[in-house]
């Protein structure tokens, strides 16, 4: 199949990208590059056509011959999105709404979109399924929502849309984040020997690990369920809905002489929500969990340590996306819009 994956290049791209070369797939990444340099020391990524582009210019003849479109370019996470909440809007929202339009338009047959289970924001009832009320608490989560419903409208019986309402992701990747829950506990504690946790560790969050996520992407790229065309599928696994608290215990019996330091400050982000998997068990009933938490772990703490991730990367954000945006910024390379200015 010809494959185009936007945001190719990022956190969750990269293993995406390897894993569809090495099924034969004809790979085309399309990604403005934000994290290109971000790559840790001795890893590297098998060569594909790669196109260096803001997805805000995507044109038609980018997607002539593509049988299936990946979106996962985006402001990625809830702290991204408030840069500027009208930036996660063009970006996340309209040019998305924009790409699919074109997508269909130029023929290709499926548009499977990366959403996020963060659209639960603090789930009153406890615990949320598909038909739950939705709670955006920012807007990342407003952005993934709006794009859900105007994706929706375009399925048809020539045009698949898969919306996957991802959990949150962990675990090692050639272009590594500390600014997920579990990574930023990791890294915490291999640069000061704490687990740094920034809320009372109550809240509840669904978890998953980057390489099952990645293999759900490809299930999806698959699948010839029609039934799942236009809905909405919470992705992840029953058993990996975690308060916060949790991880420190699967930290420490990997790291036993760190602390725990509870610092209490939810600050911006006050989520917690718990998720059902069901509907997604139900359609995938051989997909199973092989990254649970407590190996992701392990192999993150071993492949951080074999790439020398130090305290003066965590102190500097050379692996926090916001901090990678800024200092971009900064240097001029990209103006207050985002777009590269080279
Ligand atoms: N990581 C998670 O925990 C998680 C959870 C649920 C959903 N998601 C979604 O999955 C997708 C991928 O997440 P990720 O963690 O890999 O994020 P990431 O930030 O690591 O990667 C996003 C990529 O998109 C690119 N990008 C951003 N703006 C762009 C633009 N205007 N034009 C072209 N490219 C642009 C970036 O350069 C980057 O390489 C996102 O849509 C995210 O919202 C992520």
């Amino acid at each position: 199949m010809k494959v185009l994956v936007t945001g190719d290049r990022g956190y969750i791209g990269s293993v995406l990208v390897r894993k569809l070369v090495k099924e034969g797939h004809n790979v085309i990444g399309l990604d403005t590059g934000f994290f290109e340099n971000n790559l840790l020391p001795g890893d590297s990524i098998p060569s594909y056509k790669k196109i260096t582009k803001d997805i805000r210019h995507v044109s038609l003849s980018d997607l002539r011959g593509v049988d299936a479109i990946i979106h996962l370019s985006a402001l990625s996470n809830d702290p991204m999105g408030e840069i500027d909440p009208k930036l996660t809007e063009e970006i996340n929202h309209k040019a998305s709404i924009r790409l699919a339009k074109l997508a269909k338009k130029a023929g290709v047959k499926k548009f499977i979109f990366s959403s996020s289970a963060s659209v639960y924001g603090i789930a009153e009832n406890g615990i949320v399924d598909e038909k739950s009320r939705v709670n955006p608490l920012t807007a990342y989560a407003r952005s993934k929502i709006k794009t859900e419903q105007a994706l929706k409208k375009l399925a048809a019986s020539d045009f698949f849309v898969g919306l996957l309402r991802n959990s949150t992701v962990y675990g090692f990747s050639p272009r590594f984040r500390n600014d997920l829950v579990v990574n930023n506990l990791v890294t915490t504690a291999l640069a000061y020997g704490q687990i740094r946790i920034m809320s009372d560790g109550t809240p509840w969050r669904p978890l998953i690990d980057v390489r099952d996520l990645t293999d759900i992407f490809i299930e999806f790229l698959k699948t010839k369920d029609i039934s799942l065309n236009g809905e909405i599928v919470n992705i992840g696994f029953n058993e990996n809905n975690f308060q916060v608290r949790d991880l420190v215990d699967v930290i420490k019996k990997e790291l036993p002489f760190c602390s725990a330091v509870y610092t209490g400050e939810h600050g911006a982000d006050s989520r917690s929500y718990r998720v059902k998997f069901g509907f997604f068990k139900k359609h995938f009933p051989n997909v199973r969990q092989k990254w649970p938490l407590s190996k992701s772990v392990k192999d993150m703490i071993y492949a951080l340590k074999k790439s020398k991730f130090s305290k003066k990367d965590f102190e500097e954000g050379r692996y926090t996306r916001l901090a990678v945006l800024r200092r971009l910024q900064k240097n001029n390379r990209i103006d207050k819009n985002l777009f590269r200015t080279t």
